[in-house]
């Protein structure tokens, strides 16, 4: 069976910096709050009308499409992981399909949300291994700008989240020295309302009460009205503690589930890359598997948490800078909403 490798990869960031001294215009926050929580100094967000979830995704993939030394028509399968996507329906793959002017070939879209990558390298990897697919096009992006809730009521979750994209082209191998060894995907939904968008949606609070206000009608109109949006319920919510807890547990956990299958030992491992949900996480994870500081690339201060796409941003960030080679062992974790959460290793 074939191993699938990353073929080429690229990233794509908007030009607009957003300081945490940006923020502070529209929040009660500070610099030094963010940087010591977080790690964040700065983000960057994309141009209100002219960028796009799928436009970056576009951006990106056209560089790991060069990089893999294909062209667009080459490419037989697109999966795009975003939770902030153009519209609510139809998704973003397609709307890569068009833009690239590719071949009538399938589109996923993958939902979930910092795991997101992880999840749709996961299936690309399938596709790859059983021989179905040669080149698939794996996409992680995000627009968070649009749906940021720019004011106090939401300040612990308005400063961690910046826009970017990043791709990737898999495609399969027979050199055993080389590949994605193998992927790990977990997801626990009793936790699912702890970091969550709600509104809109058609849960009509079944799940939990209180989660949107609706409007008396008949019939319709419950999916998003004036009231959610006065009472901010179309914004995202996270209770910050309860994700920090369960996320230091189980990124080391799925890392080690990783190591164990290929029988590794943490300090085998090259590169981690960890999702960047917070720095104070990865030094966790980092300090609880005793790995040192050239063992882990962390780029939350340039970018904030860019959610589906932080992965591949900081992948090709590392790999950019030359801190990955050819076979080196690398580990991708993520943890997040849902919650989810996964690891992949490979020999680059
Ligand atoms: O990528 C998806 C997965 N997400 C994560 O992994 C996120 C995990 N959670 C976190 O990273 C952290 O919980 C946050 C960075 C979101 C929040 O940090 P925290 O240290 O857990 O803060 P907190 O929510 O417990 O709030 C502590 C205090 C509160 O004030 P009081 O009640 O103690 O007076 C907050 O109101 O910090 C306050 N606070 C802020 N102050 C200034 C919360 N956000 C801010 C802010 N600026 N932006």
């Amino acid at each position: 069976m074939p191993r699938s490798i990353i073929a080429g990869i690229g990233m794509y960031v908007p030009q607009n910096v957003f300081t945490n001294y940006d923020m502070m215009k529209y929040m009660d926050t500070s610099d030094e709050w963010i940087q010591e929580r977080t790690g964040i100094k700065e983000r960057r967000f994309a141009h209100r009308t002219n960028e796009t979830t799928a436009t970056m995704g576009i951006e990106a993939a056209k560089i790991a499409i060069e990089r893999a030394g294909i062209t667009e028509q080459d490419i037989d399968f697109i999966i795009f992981a975003t939770l902030s996507p153009d519209y609510y329906f139809p998704g973003c793959g397609v709307l890569v399909q068009r833009a690239l002017k590719m071949k009538e070939i399938g589109a996923l879209d993958v939902r979930n949300q910092c795991s997101g990558f992880l999840y749709a390298l996961s299936v690309g990897d399938q596709f790859i291994k059983s021989g179905m697919y040669k080149n698939i096009l794996v996409i992680g992006s995000e627009k968070h700008s649009f749906a940021i809730d720019f004011n106090t009521r939401s300040r612990n979750i308005s400063v961690i989240f910046g826009d970017g994209a990043g791709a990737v082209v898999l495609q399969p191998t027979k050199d055993n020295n080389r590949g994605i060894l193998s992927t790990h995907l977990h997801s626990d939904g009793n936790d699912a309302e702890i970091l969550a968008l709600y509104n809109p949606g058609t849960h009509a609070n079944y799940w939990k009460k209180g989660l949107a206000d609706y409007e008396d009608a008949e019939v319709g109109g419950l999916y998003e009205n004036h009231t959610m949006i006065d009472k901010g319920q179309n914004f995202p919510f996270m209770d910050g503690p309860t994700v920090f807890k369960k996320a230091i547990i189980k990124f080391p956990e799925v890392i080690m589930e990783a190591l164990n299958q290929n029988g590794y030992k943490s300090s085998d491992i090259k590169m981690l890359i960890p999702h960047q949900a917070n720095l104070r996480i990865s030094k966790f994870v980092q300090e609880k598997l005793k790995l040192n500081d050239d063992q882990v690339y962390n780029n939350i201060d340039k970018y904030g948490n860019t959610t589906a796409a932080s992965i591949p941003i900081a992948l090709c960030e590392a790999w950019q800078y030359g801190k990955i080679k050819e076979s080196d062992l690398v580990c991708l974790a993520a943890f997040g909403s849902g919650f989810t959460w996964a690891s992949a290793l490979m020999k680059w």
